[in-house]
């Protein structure tokens, strides 16, 4: 499958063949996808517990809970723990020696950017690494290693749903996570069970609220043809609601012996 209709085509998967595990092989992928994103620093500090619903005791899949929609973990086959393991800022000068040794950053002279990698560059992280730890950047390469995972996902033909928790400290202790690590997200992985086109793609915000040049309050150009483009490359698909949803939901909840109306 090509990138852009990868991109088209994910949706969050909430109905899942509780029947089919996932290929260790496959999650293996989603991982080494993760493992190769973007990291401010390169400093790496997403890590990930994976949880199969067949071998994990009972006390972890016990201490998996989202409060929106969390009824999928119960079906999930697979449920990845992301967190972020802010222990990682702590030896974030290796990393930027590799980059540097490497040819990935600065030019001229290998001794002389490493020089100035020692005396220029470490002095300014000094000063900020423990507000480096805190929520913001690291963050924010995690979702970028969480983004490629799920996009891997979806060319293996699994289906995902990322789910927000407010207990990540109950499921850090659980898993056994050191107190540097904070939870992000939980990720349940299986094959779909759902249409993939899962009710069409999802509403969005208009592009020219979300996007400006130059200065804020002036959208950015959005060319039609663009558009027509992406829509002919098959990364805009068919928008939601399609005709026919409101039956499929009907079955699943039927098909699946799911009670009440899905919300937690
Ligand atoms: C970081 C993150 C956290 C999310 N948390 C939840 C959640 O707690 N419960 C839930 O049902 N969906 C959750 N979602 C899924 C969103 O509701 C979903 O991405 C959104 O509705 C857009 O649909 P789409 O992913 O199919 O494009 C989360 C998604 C992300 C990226």
């Amino acid at each position: 499958m090509e990138l852009r209709e990868v991109i088209g085509r994910r949706r969050s998967i909430r109905f899942v063949r509780p029947y089919q595990p996932v290929e260790p092989w496959k999650i293996q992928m989603m991982l080494e996808a993760a493992r190769i994103a973007s990291h401010w620093g390169n400093v790496q500090s997403l890590n990930a517990v994976v949880v199969c619903r067949d071998s994990a005791p009972q006390s972890t899949l016990d201490a998996l809970q989202a409060p929106v929609a969390g009824w999928q973990i119960r079906f999930a086959p697979v449920i990845i723990v992301w967190y972020i393991d802010t222990a990682a800022v702590d030896v974030q000068s290796d990393r930027l020696r590799e980059l540097v040794d490497v040819g990935a950053l600065g030019f001229g002279p290998k001794e002389q950017r490493r020089e100035a990698l020692e005396k220029q560059i470490f002095p300014i992280f000094e000063g900020i690494r423990e507000g480096l730890k805190q929520p913001g950047l690291g963050e924010v390469d995690c979702g970028q290693g969480i983004a490629q995972a799920t996009l891997m996902a979806y060319e293996l033909g699994l289906g995902t749903c990322c789910l927000g928790t407010p207990n990540g400290d109950a499921i850090r202790a659980g898993l056994g996570m050191p107190e540097s690590c904070r939870v992000l997200v939980l990720q349940t992985v299986g094959y779909p069970a759902e249409h993939w086109e899962a009710g069409g793609q999802r509403p969005r915000r208009p592009f020219e609220s979300l996007f400006h040049l130059n200065e804020y309050g002036k959208a950015f150009p959005r060319d039609p043809e663009v558009v027509e483009t992406l829509r002919r490359d098959k990364m805009f698909t068919r928008p939601a609601p399609l005709p026919g949803r409101e039956e499929e939901l009907a079955y699943l909840k039927q098909a699946m012996g799911l009670k009440g109306t899905g919300l937690l």
